[in-house]
């Protein structure tokens, strides 16, 4: 840990989270072509599907990546984002100020605020609908009946919008509380964590004193 600076993510945790979000961009970008009349013409041939195909293949890939190359932080990320106090519910409570800013006189937060924590598992469980319905039409096509290939259908694009609702959230945060850093250098500022998340920090600096 430096003076004015604090190490949040390592290498390994910010390759996967790019790759995830390009992955992400890219699902959400040849899907749209495969759904929306308009750009039929453009995903004439195939290309988008086989371009989805390829990324949805990458996506399948990444859990198994993150357990891989860090497997104590993906039970973290799991553990930390479907667990919540009595702070994280009162932090809730109060989102509309955090939402405008204000992130001061919020109830305190530890390594995730109670909002990532609501965005992480609310990727996760998407991750999860989305996968499984994608490889039902995907694969399983001849092995289902046509009504739950409609079903599958409607799942995958409930599940779509939903996380690009979520993924303009996540982003919009990001840069009002300038958090990016993080996923760049691995480091934050101070003054961020000190804001966001207090509880974390104080670990910190409790376990570089006990060294
Ligand atoms: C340009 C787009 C994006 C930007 C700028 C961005 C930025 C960030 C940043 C800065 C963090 C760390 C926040 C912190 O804890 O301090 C983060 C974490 C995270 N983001 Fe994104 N993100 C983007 C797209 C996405 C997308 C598309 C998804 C998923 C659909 C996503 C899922 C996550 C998850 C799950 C984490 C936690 C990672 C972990 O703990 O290993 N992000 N993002």
């Amino acid at each position: 840990m430096q003076n004015d600076r604090v190490f949040r993510y390592s290498g390994a945790q910010r390759s996967i989270h790019w790759l995830l979000a390009l992955s992400f961009f890219a699902l959400a970008i040849t899907g749209l072509f495969l759904v929306f009349r308009p750009a039929a013409e453009l995903a004439a041939g195939g290309l988008s599907r086989q371009v989805h195909r390829i990324f949805a293949a990458v996506l399948l890939a990444i859990p198994v990546l993150y357990a891989v190359l860090d497997w104590q932080g993906l039970k973290r990320l799991v553990r930390d984002s479907f667990t919540y106090d009595r702070d994280d519910l009162r932090w809730l409570a109060r989102l509309p100020r955090y939402f405008l800013g204000l992130a001061h006189d919020l109830p305190p937060q530890g390594r995730l605020n109670a909002g990532q924590k609501l965005h992480h598992a609310l990727v996760i469980i998407g991750y999860v609908t989305i996968s499984v319905s994608g490889l039902l039409m995907w694969l399983g096509k001849s092995l289902v009946g046509p009504g739950a290939f409609v079903a599958a259908l409607w799942v995958h694009n409930i599940t779509t919008y939903a996380l690009l609702i979520l993924t303009v959230g996540h982003i919009y945060f990001v840069f009002v509380y300038g958090a990016l850093s993080g996923m760049l250098s691995g480091y934050v500022s101070r003054r961020y964590a000190e804001l966001e998340h207090p509880g974390w920090l104080a670990e910190l600096d409790r376990t570089a004193v006990g060294r």
